[in-house]
């Protein structure tokens, strides 16, 4: 049964990131083959936005080296956003080559991180981001703009939420069209959810949210966001996801909770739940484990569970 809620948004974009967030921690080298199939079923359920990889260092992220043979492979239905992670100008290169027409760069709102997920300051990593920014803006690429460590960073603690502004208005200076809020280790909860939304409120068009659900507190994060006036939500298909320079980072928000959620509060999203879990199911089966999320599981037909 739908029962709304007063100062919800009627529709929300879904930015389905499991394939590449959801992916990039995978020990096992999934076959571009596997992904692109990935991707085309999460089209499939209804999805329009799907972040389908990253032009990093193949060294770094190796799970992702294959990202130009992806976008060979990968069949782009029209209507349907695939936007990929890109460090630097390198990078950027190497996704224009492959067709590529939107970008993410992704900083950070602490040092520790920074240096150990880009091997930079925070400040290097701005100054390594602008002309990349600058120059997909220039060719007519969308650019998401990441800041990790929103709320808490495993080396640093607590993150002030001034330092987190000051970067999230940095990479919004610089040009990015959308500014992602990410909790990579997901210990943020309402309150600070809230209040880091009211900080950057002047820029609500172009704020997500990019919750990891560690300590279980994904979707009470994502109710605030949404009250707080967000309408983008990233969130991963069966709940996938890690950082693999971030050891406490657990997965995403799963799509299907997502969903779900969206579902009985009676708002638009595009998404068949049926679909979209029964697609899960069937990437757990590849990568040879049950999919972490809740919804997924308790669809599954009970002789799966
Ligand atoms: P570096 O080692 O400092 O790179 O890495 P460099 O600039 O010194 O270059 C060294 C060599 O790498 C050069 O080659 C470059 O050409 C090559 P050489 O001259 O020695 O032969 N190189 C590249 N090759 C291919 N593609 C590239 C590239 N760049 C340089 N793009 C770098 C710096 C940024 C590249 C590295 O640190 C990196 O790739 N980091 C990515 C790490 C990553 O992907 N982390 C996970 C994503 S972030 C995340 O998950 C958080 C998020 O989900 C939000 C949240 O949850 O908060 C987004
Ligand atoms: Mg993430």
């Amino acid at each position: 049964m739908k029962t709304t809620l007063e100062g919800l948004p009627e529709r929300v974009t879904i930015y389905e990131v499991g394939a590449r967030d959801g992916l990039q921690n995978e020990k096992t080298i999934v076959p571009v083959e596997v992904k692109a199939e990935f991707i085309g079923r999460l089209a499939d359920a209804g999805l329009t936005t799907i972040e389908a990889t990253s032009f990093v260092h193949p060294t770094w992220v190796p799970q992702l080296a294959d990202a130009a043979r992806l976008l060979e492979v990968l069949e782009r239905r029209p209507g349907v956003r695939y936007p990929v992670l890109v460090p630097n100008e390198k990078g950027l290169d190497r996704a224009l080559d492959a067709g590529v027409d939107e970008i993410a760069v992704f900083a950070s709102a602490t040092e520790t991180f920074a240096r150990r997920n880009l091997n930079r300051t925070v400040e290097e990593s701005l100054a390594m981001f602008a002309p990349v920014v600058e120059r997909a803006r220039g060719a007519g690429a969308g650019v998401r703009g990441y800041v990790s460590m929103c709320f808490g960073d495993p080396w640093e603690g607590d993150v002030p939420l001034d330092q987190v502004v000051q970067v999230a208005q940095r990479l919004l200076d610089m040009g990015c069209t959308e500014l992602s809020l990410g909790d990579t280790i997901g210990v943020g909860t309402p309150g600070q959810v809230t209040a880091l939304i009211d900080a950057l409120e002047d820029h609500l068009p172009r704020l997500a949210v990019h919750f990891h659900d560690t300590y279980g507190q994904a979707l009470a994060n994502t109710l605030a966001a949404l009250r707080a006036g967000v309408t983008t939500v990233d969130a991963s298909a069966g709940g996938l996801g890690g950082c693999p320079y971030a050891d406490s980072a657990t997965g995403n928000l799963a799509t299907e909770d997502l969903v779900w959620m969206l579902n009985g509060l009676g708002i638009e999203h595009g998404v068949d739940l049926t679909s979209l879990a029964e697609t899960s199911r069937w990437m757990a089966g590849r990568l040879g484990r049950p999919s972490p999320s809740r919804v997924v599981q308790a669809l599954s037909p009970k002789e799966q569970q």
